[in-house]
This record gives structure tokens, sequence and C-alpha cells, in this order.
């Protein structure tokens, strides 16, 4: 669907106009707009996207930096699979992967660290990101119910919904094929209106765990906790 806002229109249209442009002639346009306009803000980059608030503060704008254009097809493709439970709804994108359009949510890093010491209790092990997402995939669901279960600090409702996410998470990346080795947190936010934690760069498709170095499933929470930190 079409996402109805003045600087993605402006982008389309000059992409309409010159249909090679590449990304980084998008960025250029896009510096020049900001000098002059209010509807765009120059937010953060990550490694391959540079990323605008859009000035409804409902979305962000991902530009491609040079070879990250493929992020953002593969990102457009996961979301057709994993629908919006645990990711950050794309809105729109360019087939080509200039650009894409994004739902905004919470980056905040003490959102999220509180949104896990809610789930497993502040002196867990599975407080980091990759940790837990190190720590589902090595089998060790059990003792990551067994520490929301345990957990003291919080009430039926939230273990519940750190059970759910547990859970189902690993189903969906399985089955969507999205590659939770670049799962930091730097990777996830906060969807205000549900309190929820959503993934918001999903792009390394159709790559598996087998990648990260870390072979046996017998592997100790401490060598985890020790991968996932380096
Ligand atoms: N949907 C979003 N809402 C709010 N901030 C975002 C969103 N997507 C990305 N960001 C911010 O931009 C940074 C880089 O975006 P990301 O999608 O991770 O790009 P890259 O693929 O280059 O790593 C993120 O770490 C985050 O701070
Ligand atoms: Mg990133």
């Amino acid at each position: 669907m079409p996402y109805n806002h003045p600087a993605i229109n402006r982008i389309k249209q000059r992409i309409a106009a010159n249909p090679g442009i590449n990304a980084h002639e998008l960025t250029e346009s896009l510096k020049k707009d900001m000098k002059t306009m209010s509807d765009l803000m120059y937010m953060t980059e990550g490694r391959t996207r540079r990323i605008y608030a859009l000035g409804d503060g409902k979305a962000v704008l991902k530009i491609a930096k040079a070879g990250g254009e493929s992020q953002n097809i593969d990102e457009a493709k996961v979301f057709e699979c994993s629908g919006t439970k645990f990711f950050a709804e794309v809105y729109d994108s360019d087939p080509k992967g200039r650009w894409l359009v994004m739902e905004r949510v919470i980056t905040n890093d003490g959102a999220k660290t509180r949104k896990l010491w809610s789930w497993f209790g502040k002196t867990s092990r599975f407080t980091d990101m990759l940790v837990l997402v190190y720590a589902i995939r090595r089998g060790k669901t059990p003792e990551l119910i067994a520490t929301i279960e345990n957990n003291k600090e919080s009430n039926q409702e939230v273990k519940d919904e750190a059970i759910e996410w547990v859970n189902e998470f690993v189903k969906i990346t399985d089955q969507c094929k999205v590659n939770t080795n670049d799962l930091h947190s730097g990777n996830v936010g906060i969807r205000e209106s549900t309190n929820r934690l959503v993934l918001i760069d999903y792009a390394d498709y159709n790559l598996t765990d087998q990648d990260d170095g870390i072979s046996s499933e017998s592997v100790s929470l401490k060598e985890l906790i020790y991968a996932a930190g380096n």
C-alpha cells in the first residue's frame, strides 16, 4: 500500500522522472529538501541504511547506503511473511530497494532494558537481546521459561507476554528465514500502542544460524553469553 506522505511522494516523483536514479542521488536530494522543508528529519544510520523520521511521527524512511538496497528488498520480503506481531510494519517500499518506509517504534535503550528486566528479572543473564536470542537458538527455551516463571518482580500478564514471545519468536524467524545473528539491541524497539518488543532490522534474509560460528547444541550458557558479548 502506498504510504501517503509529502516526502515519500517527492521521492516517488523523482524516481518517476528519472527511473535510474540511485540511492546516493536520492540521499543528496533529501539533503537539499531538508534545508527548506520540515517534513523529514535525519535520525541516525546503521551499517547499510540511513534513517529519517517522517514529519508525521508515525514512520521512518530507510534509504540504502551503497549496497544497502538488498537489505530494503529483503526486509519488505520478510515482512510479507512475518506479519506485524514481532516485526515493525513495512508500510511501503521501492522494488529496487532504494527506499523503505517502516512503522516508527521506540528505540530508547532504557525502555528496552526495562522490558527485558520485566520479563527475566534485573539480575537475569537474559536481559541482553543477543543472549536471549542465542539461548532460544541453542535449545535453552526451558531455562528461559523457568526464569520468567520465577521472576518475582513481574505479574502474570507480563509473564504470559514473555513466554509467548519466546515460544513464537523462533517459529516465525525459522518460517520466514530471518537471520537472528544480527539481533542486537540496536535492531529491536518497542511498539508504543501495544508495548510489545518488535524487530526493526530484519533484513538479513535467508541465512541460517549455522553461520554464527557456534556449532554444538550442548554449548553452555556461559559460552553463549561469551559469544553474544563478542
Ligand atoms: N522503525 C524504526 N523506528 C525507530 N528507529 C529506527 C527504526 N528503524 C531503524 N531505526 C533506527 O535506525 C538505526 C539503524 O536502522 P537499521 O534498520 O538497523 O539499519 P541498518 O540495516 O543499516 O543496520 C536503528 O538502530 C535504530 O536506532
Ligand atoms: Mg541495524
